[in-house]
């Protein structure tokens, strides 16, 4: 299957899912309001799309990966809202909208960004009560790991720290590796553990999300000054703004785009024992270095 059917066909799967997994309805209900504005908004749903894959590559029955792979996108919806807030990035676009506080006041956008999280961690629950196998066990733990402070939020709190001032290629891998490539990762090595693969195929995987987790965010610092706001769904800008450290900051963007088909190349190197099978993931690394959304 060529990947743009591959990623149309599972984004719908994936959206008609997180639309029933977001349902319900609260003493205030503006906070669902607020909840669903971000996760409904759109997006490449990239995190649940690479859960499924790797469950595919494996053999495993799409169906038992989906509450993972959801939850994985509720975590990453809170993220960019938190990402926009004013104390962090202060962004007024978002999925081609504006962002949660714009619309419902910085109060509201943090606590909807707390619910989606917590939601996600009840939906994983619940599916472990239904399932406890020490597999699904283990994609809880590791996603847990992911989110936190060894993971995304200990890359943003680098992101936040470096503002300002200069950063060496060692720091400015490991804040990529932590904030946007753990949770490349995660879905990688959720999906591969649902469907049973084997602790060298899980390992693999993560090394795979680490590799294409990296390029993904240089990329995203490339289009955050070549990219457009009508593609992008929000505005470019933003980290020269703030005054982020980016590798397009560091190394200008010839070397940062270089660098990012460096990185893919490894990334696919290390998926080419899967042959045919791994072809999907191939194409989707280099979609995720010539994207412009
Ligand atoms: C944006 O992620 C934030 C980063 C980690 C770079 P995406 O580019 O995947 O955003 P959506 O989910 O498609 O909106
Ligand atoms: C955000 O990185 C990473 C997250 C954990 C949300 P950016 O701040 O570069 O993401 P964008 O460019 O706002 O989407
Ligand atoms: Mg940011
Ligand atoms: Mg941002
Ligand atoms: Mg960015």
């Amino acid at each position: 299957m060529i990947l743009k059917e591959y990623l149309d066909k599972n984004k719908k799967i994936v959206e008609t899912q997180l639309e029933s997994l977001i349902e319900g309805q609260a003493a205030i209900p503006v906070i669902y309001e607020a909840m669903k504005y971000s996760l409904l908004a759109g997006g490449k749903r990239l995190r649940p799309i690479l859960a499924m894959m790797a469950c595919e590559l494996f053999d495993g029955d799409i169906e038992n990966v989906l509450p993972f792979a959801c939850s994985i996108e509720m975590i990453h919806t809170y993220s960019l809202i938190h990402d926009d807030l004013p104390a962090m990035d202060n962004d007024d676009y978002r999925r081609g909208k504006l962002t949660n506080h714009k619309v419902f006041g910085e109060g509201y956008a943090i606590l909807a960004g707390d619910a989606l999280l917590n939601k996600a961690f009840e939906i994983i629950h619940d599916t472990l009560i239904k399932k406890p196998s020490l597999e699904y066990i283990k994609a809880a733990a590791y996603l847990s790991k992911a989110s936190g402070v060894h993971g995304m939020i200990g890359g943003q709190c680098i992101d936040l720290y470096y503002e300002n001032k200069q950063i060496d290629l060692e720091v400015l891998n490991s804040m990529h590796d932590k904030k946007t490539g753990a949770m490349i990762k995660a879905p990688l090595v959720v999906g591969s553990l649902i469907a049973g693969g084997s602790e060298e195929d899980v390992l693999r995987l993560e090394r795979y999300g680490q590799l294409i987790g990296l390029a993904f965010q240089i990329s995203d610092d490339i289009l955050d000054v070549e990219g457009s706001i009508e593609k992008l769904g929000k505005k470019t800008g933003s980290d020269i703004n703030n005054n982020k450290a980016t590798f397009v900051s560091c190394y200008g963007l010839e070397k940062s785009k270089q660098m990012a088909h460096t990185i893919i190349e490894e990334a696919q190197s290390l998926i080419e024992i899967y042959g045919t099978k791994g072809l999907l993931l191939k194409e989707l690394s280099n979609y995720l270095i010539e994207r412009d959304v």
